[in-house]
Parts: structure tokens; C-alpha cells; sequence
């Protein structure tokens, strides 16, 4: 048996769990990461790229700036398509904010290197996680490594494991309330060796479904198409997904640039949040707590709201024997996560395809994009949300 002590126990290494341990070590605050899969894949995972104003501007205020401001780009605004027609929300005018095209792979690595070289532990390929006795102040963490059992001491353990994690398993039974939706949909998402068509995202509202332009650099593109939620990937070959992007994108002066698909994969959509977000020494965050639709890029986003939160709450117990803001993580956290969930969910009901609605559904849909994309007081709202509510 490995044992070890530290004073924050942190099981994952999403970013979640990996900005956590940053803003820790930034606080003199030891902590040891324990994450299932290897380095290699939680760096390689292919997932979110849109980084809100305030989310950036942490990484820059505690010296993870500098990789994110060369590779990343800064987008002062995105484009809504609807009936062929191209709206452009300036979120610079609106709100004097704008957000940083950077992807969540890009910003674990960032936060790998820098962890590793401040000493602080990842244990990467832990099996048989558990958690134990966060009721009591001794709370720890078993796990097994390399084929040998370990145990980890802590005063705190974060669960930062994601939605399919073990730590919102481990809540007593009948302690959480679960608020759930699933879309009739899913996203199926292509990385392409192709510039990206446009300098900003476009969000289409076509009447074969929903499509995104997005990108990564200046040489690969990001694209999503509304597809079924268990659509299998062999109905969409390589053309036909160029055709039916080249579809639903299409607008006066615009040519979608093609090239070669490198990776395709389909995520279904849900809204999804459990309260409450902790129990005795063991607090939740980011996809552990709940889950967002992708549509207002908030998933990665709102994973680095709440260990913001959790992270000043740890300061003040730990450094100044305050548990006020510890006892207080659940509500701080709510309160902010149900405007990300109202926002994402109304992005997505306004800009897909709904199979049940009816013709007056359709209706009340374009008259809101309408209204959102026409009136000065739409826009601001729909900036406001898009480059990030206040962190705290
Ligand atoms: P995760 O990133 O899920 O990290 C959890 C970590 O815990 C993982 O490294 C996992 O391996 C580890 N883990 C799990 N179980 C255990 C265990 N028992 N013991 C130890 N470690 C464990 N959001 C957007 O905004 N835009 C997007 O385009 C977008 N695309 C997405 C595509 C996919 C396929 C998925 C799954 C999510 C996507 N998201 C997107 C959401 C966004 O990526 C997440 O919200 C974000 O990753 C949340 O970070 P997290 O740290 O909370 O969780
Ligand atoms: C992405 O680039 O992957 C992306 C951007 C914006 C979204 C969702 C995904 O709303």
C-alpha cells in the first residue's frame, strides 16, 4: 500500500480538477490530482474551444496566458445565420468584452506542464477510485496504480470526475435531486484539414437542422452538424457531410473551404444538474454537478466557474479557519450555474430543428430570432451571456 497525505484531494484531471490545483498551488494550498486515464489521453481529448472573457483573463492573471494569446485567437464576435441571411453580434460594442478561440486540450496541457513543474502530484492511471469518510473531517482516497493499492489522506476532497465520475455516485442515497432534459438530438462534430471559411463562428438556424462553423487555427476547421442523438457514423461519409454543411452554411459571398476529416464523432445533448453540489468534506464541481448543451459553449466555461469558487472557499478554510464560504460552495455555485443552464438551453431551442414542434412553434422560434437578432436590447442580452457572466 502507497500512502500518502496532502491537503486537498482532487479526483480528475479535467479542467476541472487541473484549475483547481493551480489556483491552489497559487495560495500555498498542497494538493495531489488523482486521474484515470494516462497524460497522453487527457491531453489529446478533443472536446470544447470557446474560452469566456473572464475565464481567460484567469488564466493570464495566474501566468497561463502566454501559450493561449499566441496559438488562441481573441473573437470580438459571431455570426447567426438564419433564413440564409448573416447577422453578425458585435460582443466588443455590446458588452466591451470578447472571448478566446482556444481549445480545452490546449488549456489542460497548459495546465499539466505548469502543475508538474510547480511539483504539484498528478497520479495519472488510477483505477478503483473511491472516496471515503468525507462525513467526518478525515476524509481519503483509495485507489489502485501501477497494480498497488494507494491511499490518500486529505482534509477536502473535490470531485472534479466528470459527468460518468465516481464522487456524485458516493452522495448518500436520496441526498441529490437530479434536474434533467434530453434533446432529440445530437451534434456530429468533424476536425478538418481545412483554413476555416469564415474569421468567426457562424451559428445556423437551417431548416434541415442546426450547423456550426467553428476552428482550432488557421489550417483546421470545426464543424458540427444536428444529427440524431445516436446518429452511427457510417450514414454520414465524408461528402456527404461537406454537402450538407455547404447547405445549411450557405449566405451571400460565402464558400466553404473542404479538406480532409480527421476525426468525427457524435455527442448527444443534455441539460442536466444535480443539487446539492456537496456533502460534509466532499464538493462537486464542472460536469460532476451538471452538464450543459453545447450550443452557448459553456460546458468547459462553467467547469472553471465553480472551481473559482471552490477554490476561495478552500482559501478562506484553510488559510484564515473561515468555513462560512465552504458551508455557503452549493448556493454561490447554483446561482450562477441555472443562468449558464437557462442560457444554453435557450441557444438550443432557438437555433435546431424540433421534429414535434408544429407550425406555431416554428413560428414563435423565427420570431425570437427575430426579435434577439434585431432589437439593440436582444443583442446585449445575447452577448452578455455569450463572453460570460462575472465570475463571482
Ligand atoms: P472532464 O473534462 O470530463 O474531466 C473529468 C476527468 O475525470 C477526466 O479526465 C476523467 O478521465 C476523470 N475521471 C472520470 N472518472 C474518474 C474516476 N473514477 N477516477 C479518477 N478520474 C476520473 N463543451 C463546450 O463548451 N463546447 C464543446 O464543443 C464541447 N464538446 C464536448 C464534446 C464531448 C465529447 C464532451 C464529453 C464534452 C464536450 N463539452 C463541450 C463539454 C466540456 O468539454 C466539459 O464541460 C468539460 O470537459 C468539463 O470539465 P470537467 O473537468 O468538469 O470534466
Ligand atoms: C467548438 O469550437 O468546438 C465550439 C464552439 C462553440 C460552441 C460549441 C463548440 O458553441
Amino acid at each position: 500500500m502507497t500512502a500518502g497525505r496532502t491537503r486537498i484531494g482532487i479526483i480528475g484531471a479535467g479542467p476541472a480538477g487541473l484549475m483547481l490545483a493551480h489556483l491552489l498551488h497559487q495560495n500555498g494550498i498542497e494538493s495531489v490530482v488523482v486521474e484515470a486515464r494516462s497524460r497522453e489521453y487527457v491531453e489529446n481529448r478533443i472536446r470544447a474551444g470557446i474560452l469566456e472573457y473572464e475565464v481567460a483573463e484567469l488564466m493570464r492573471s495566474t501566468g497561463l496566458g502566454a501559450r493561449m494569446d499566441s496559438v488562441g485567437s481573441r473573437h470580438d464576435g459571431t455570426n447567426f445565420l438564419v433564413n440564409g441571411q448573416l447577422h453578425h453580434i458585435d460582443f466588443h460594442e455590446l458588452t466591451g468584452k470578447h472571448v478566446m478561440l482556444y481549445s480545452q486540450h490546449e488549456v489542460v496541457r497548459d495546465l499539466i506542464a505548469s502543475l508538474l513543474e510547480a511539483g504539484v502530484e498528478i497520479l495519472f492511471e488510477a483505477t478503483e477510485v473511491a472516496v471515503h469518510d468525507f462525513a467526518t473531517d478525515k476524509p481519503y482516497v483509495t485507489y489502485v496504480r501501477g497494480g498497488a493499492a494507494g491511499r490518500l489522506d486529505c482534509e477536502i476532497i473535490a470531485g472534479c470526475d466528470g459527468f460518468h465520475g465516481t464522487c456524485r455516485q458516493s452522495f448518500p442515497a436520496g441526498l441529490i435531486v437530479e434536474y434533467d432534459r434530453e434533446y432529440p438530438f445530437g451534434w456530429l462534430g468533424i476536425l478538418a484539414e481545412a483554413p476555416p471559411s469564415k474569421d468567426e463562428l457562424i451559428y445556423a438556424n437551417h431548416k434541415n437542422g442546426f450547423a456550426l462553423l467553428s476552428m482550432r487555427s488557421p489550417t483546421i476547421s470545426r464543424l458540427y452538424l444536428q444529427s440524431a442523438p445516436d446518429e452511427p457514423l457510417e450514414n454520414w461519409p465524408d461528402d456527404r457531410i461537406w454537402e450538407e454543411l455547404a447547405v445549411r452554411l450557405a449566405h451571400d459571398g460565402f464558400s466553404l473551404n473542404t479538406g480532409k476529416i480527421f476525426q468525427k464523432g457524435v455527442t448527444a445533448m443534455r441539460s442536466y444538474v444535480a443539487e446539492p453540489m456537496q456533502t460534509g468534506r466532499l464538493l462537486l464541481a464542472g460536469d460532476a454537478a451538471h452538464i450543459v448543451p453545447p450550443t452557448g459553449a459553456k460546458g468547459l466555461n462553467s467547469a472553471i466557474a465553480d472551481v473559482a469558487i471552490m477554490a476561495r472557499a478552500i482559501e478562506a478554510f484553510c488559510l484564515r479557519h473561515d468555513a462560512e464560504p465552504l458551508n455557503h460552495y452549493t448556493e454561490t455555485c447554483l446561482r450562477r450555474i441555472w443562468q449558464i443552464e437557462r442560457f444554453s438551453w435557450w441557444m438550443t431551442s432557438m437555433m435546431h430543428k424540433f421534429d414535434n414542434h408544429g407550425p406555431f412553434d416554428a413560428r414563435m422560434q423565427t420570431a425570437e430570432l427575430d426579435y434577439i437578432l434585431n432589437s439593440s436590447a436582444g443583442q446585449v442580452t445575447l452577448a452578455e451571456n455569450y463572453v460570460g457572466l462575472p465570475l463571482h
